[in-house]
């Protein structure tokens, strides 16, 4: 099939994100304008379950993907003919959840005629970062060094020019996100945990609880947060705490939604104490690998990307550090996944001519580097 030669002005891509747990499309003009994000959560699903099911998730991505790539190109008044590329995530992700965004693409590419590029999931969040930065003129400076914190990935890379990345450091165990997660559980409160985590930790004292990082052997910018967690389980099992947990339970499954005053009054100070603490000791880590790894590549920036940036005590924390460079983070909504990152990421791609055969095959574990 013949693919059509590059415009040169106004370049349009579709990007179509179904790697875990949301069915995401959107159309993104010259990898910098969002013309339109369509996010279908499958939290509803997966909340009573308190973690995503790999099979359901597949299932739900088969019902959404073909009405929310239809709505993306509808809200961005793109007419698929109007497109240049198609986008997808290739990996890293869930298999039976990559496949579908991924051959929804493939199909969509050969019927039109239009070039496939496959992205790779996380170097999707660093260009959330670069799509924004990009936008609103004061692009992101390169080298970078960009930290990924989600639900499956807590990396740091070193970012050169023509997106060249190195892998400096990454989670040997329990990614950021998965820690939120897993605590959340654990307490009796909603999945995903980092959200509503992240709304109770400024009502208790960040250094009510102490907790410590073991020393890491070998590279000293690896992260490994399976400590802190079983940390957060010995505090529990030493106190009486399965009656709170119970009611919290019971409303997680209720009323997933409910507004931080509820959540506040089935938690005691106690409670909100550790929260604050284990929020505090997530952020800490994060930060300090960042910033000496950012220290050791001279960085003339730190992007912050990943569904952990939505975090507003990292937010804080990183603009009240003063570091001798430019932090970003993505706007909210761009934080956790979504396909405007991946149609931005394929942007370079697609000036490059780095296209994807229709032999692509969805990597649950693809690397970045
Ligand atoms: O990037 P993302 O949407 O999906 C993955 O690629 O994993 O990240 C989801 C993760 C979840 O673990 C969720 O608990 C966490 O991001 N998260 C947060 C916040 N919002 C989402 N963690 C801490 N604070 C938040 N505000
Ligand atoms: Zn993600």
């Amino acid at each position: 099939m013949p693919i059509r030669a590059l415009p040169c002005s106004i370049v349009f891509i579709l990007g179509i994100e179904s790697s875990c747990d949301e069915t995401a499309a959107s159309v993104v003009e010259n990898g910098e304008t969002v013309l339109s994000s369509v996010v279908a959560s499958q939290m509803a699903t997966h909340g009573k379950y308190g973690g995503v099911v790999p099979e359901l998730a597949s299932r739900e991505h088969l019902r959404a993907i073909v009405p929310v790539v239809r709505e993306a190109l509808e809200r961005a008044a793109v007419p698929l003919r109007a497109l240049d590329a198609i986008a997808a995530t290739s990996g890293p992700g869930l298999v039976g959840s990559l496949l579908v965004g991924l051959t929804y693409a493939k199909s969509l590419a050969f019927a039109r005629g239009l070039p496939l590029i496959a992205v790779n999931h996380i170097e999707g969040h660093i260009h959330a970062v670069v799509l924004e930065a990009r936008h609103s003129g004061t692009p992101v400076e390169l080298p970078a060094l960009a930290l990924v914190a989600s639900g499956g990935h807590t990396h740091l890379f070193r970012v050169d020019e023509n997106f060249d990345y190195t892998l400096l450091g990454k989670t040997r165990d329990d990614a950021a996100g998965e820690a939120y997660d897993k605590v959340a559980k654990l307490l009796g409160f909603p999945y995903p945990g980092g959200p509503i985590i992240d709304r109770l930790a400024p009502h208790g004292n960040p250094r009510a609880v102490r907790f410590t990082f073991a020393k890491m052997k070998g590279n000293a910018l690896d992260f490994s947060f399976s400590g802190l967690k079983t940390a957060v389980l010995r505090w529990v099992e030493a106190r009486d705490l399965a009656a709170g947990i119970a009611v919290r339970r019971a409303l997680a499954r209720a009323e997933p939604d409910a507004s931080i005053e509820r959540w506040l009054a089935v938690t005691p100070p106690e409670t909100l104490d550790l929260l604050a603490s284990f929020q505090h000791a997530v952020i800490n880590e994060l930060l300090t690998r960042a910033a000496s790894s950012a220290e050791q590549i001279h960085a003339r920036a730190l992007i912050v990307s990943g569904g952990v940036s939505a975090n507003a005590g990292l937010r804080a924390a990183a603009h009240a550090a003063h570091l001798p460079y430019p932090v970003y983070f993505p706007s909210p909504g761009l934080s956790t996944d979504n396909a405007a990152m991946i149609a931005a990421a394929a942007f370079p791609k697609l000036l490059r001519k780095e296209f994807a055969g229709f032999d692509t095959a969805a990597e649950a574990n693809l690397t970045l580097a």
